[in-house]
């Protein structure tokens, strides 16, 4: 059974969350799933609701109107209790934006959101760290007041730090790969051999950005290779550096760079083709008519694409296009999509992400909400039909003080796309507790 209301806040539970009784020492597992798809019926409430009573509102709105006015209690040890959150959400017409939203004692937090659909469920997972003492309240809320929203299999489950990390231990265990080593003399074992382990690269990509400073200063060159295996060029690539004067193209700083980076074995990935900013456009390009634009920016994106063709490992093909619309205001809705199925004719063979900043960080910042994400990087590869699987995901992540369950819900329902995430930048900000 589901409960609607006509109204932009719909549905609202109080919550009884008392911070320090939630030690467990059986850890909870932590459930990955989430969906992408409108689905005519909702899955079952995660966690069996987790604190949600009544979750599937099976008993009306039993628990939902009643439900405490409890306290939460601060413990200063931990960083904040980890809640994650989910629910499947249905609007009477058409498509509405659909959040779940905590009030607790430090303010009004959207822990998450999706495209709700007319006729089937659509889910939202999402999360938050609760670190404050006092009452907390959650509701469902779209901004159309003219759409009903329906909610159903609605969980909220919190977990300690200690469990957090349990996840992330049988995580690690899971892919782990042990290696057996042995030391034999003409076939018979050794004992007590002595071994010693050298790491000399690291298995994951980890990587950096670099500029052209690099160029002339060996010590830098040193640090920065003997680190890194990917790398993104920072202002090099842009259109803006390699052809600031129309039709004057110049490549030789990504040259060098590219020389240097190839010399260690560093992988580049691409950055970036356009840039959807108005601020960042090479000087000569916002007077340009229409026509004019679409033919440069024709020229721009063959040339990069085929002189770094075999050289790069990826591309940011029209970079913050969910934050800024250069491109779209002067070509039109479909610059962006255009450009991304023009890339994927020029190079067959590596990704082409969508790279953004706030989807991953709990800002508050409508325009990048995994949900706005999705409908975005879905227009583009309805766009691009048959070639749709090409596309990536690329999150630029500057974090204030990272909220872990939102950061791993958000993945969870980026990643039920099965493309590829990569973090492409990554900074936090000094704090307690990191
Ligand atoms: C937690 O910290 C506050 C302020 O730092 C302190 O007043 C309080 O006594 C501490 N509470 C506990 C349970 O340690
Ligand atoms: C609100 O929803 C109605 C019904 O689906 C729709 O016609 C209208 O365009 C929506 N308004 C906004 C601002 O999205």
């Amino acid at each position: 059974m589901e409960v609607w209301q006509k109204e932009s806040v719909l549905l609202f539970l109080p919550l009884s969350i008392l911070l320090s009784g939630l030690v467990n020492v059986n850890a909870l597992s932590y459930d990955y799933t989430a969906s992408i798809e409108c689905l005519a019926q909702p899955h079952k409430a995660q966690y069996g609701g987790g604190m949600i009573k009544n979750p599937e509102l099976n008993e009306g709105l039993i628990g939902w109107s009643t439900f405490g006015n409890a306290v939460i209690e601060h413990r200063n040890e931990s960083d904040g209790n980890k809640f994650v959150v989910a629910a499947w959400v249905q609007v009477s017409e058409e498509k509405a934006l659909v959040r779940a939203v905590f009030r607790t004692v430090t303010g009004l937090k959207r822990a998450a959101e999706t495209v709700a659909e007319s006729k089937c469920w659509s889910m939202l997972k999402g999360g938050l760290t609760v670190d404050a003492s006092g009452p907390a309240e959650l509701f469902f809320e779209t901004d159309n007041t003219s759409v009903e929203v329906w909610v159903d299999s609605v969980s909220l489950q919190p977990f300690t730090q200690e469990e957090w990390m349990s996840h992330h231990v049988e995580s690690i265990e899971k892919t782990k790969r042990r290696v057996r080593i042995r030391v034999e003399a003409e076939g018979n074992p050794v004992v007590n051999s002595k071994i010693s382990i050298h790491q000399k690269a690291s298995g994951k990509p980890i990587g950096c950005a670099v500029n052209k400073g690099i160029l002339d200063n060996v010590g830098y060159q040193n640090w920065f290779t003997s680190r890194f295996t990917h790398t993104t060029f920072e202002n090099e690539m842009k259109w803006y550096t390699t052809e600031p004067v129309r039709g004057k193209e110049d490549y030789s700083l990504p040259d060098s760079i590219m020389t240097l980076m190839k010399q260690h074995n560093i992988a580049v990935r691409g950055h970036n083709i356009f840039w959807d900013d108005p601020h960042y456009q090479p000087n000569w390009v916002p007077s340009l008519q229409p026509n004019d634009l679409s033919a440069a920016a024709n020229k721009r994106i063959n040339s990069i694409m085929t002189k770094y063709k075999g050289q790069v490992i990826g591309w940011d093909v029209v970079n913050e296009n969910l934050h800024f619309n250069f491109f779209e205001s002067k070509l039109g809705p479909d610059a962006s999509a255009t450009f991304y199925k023009m890339a994927a004719g020029i190079d067959q063979s590596i990704p082409l992400f969508m790279n953004e900043f706030n989807t991953l960080e709990q800002k508050g910042d409508a325009a990048s909400t995994p949900a706005k994400y999705l409908e975005k990087l879905k227009n583009i590869q309805t766009f691009m039909g048959a070639e749709a699987k090409r596309m990536a995901i690329g999150l630029e992540c500057h974090f204030d003080v990272p909220s872990l369950p939102y950061i791993r819900s958000s993945l969870d329902t980026l990643a039920a796309t099965n493309l590829p995430i990569w973090l492409t930048e990554i900074d936090v900000q000094s704090g307690s507790n990191q």
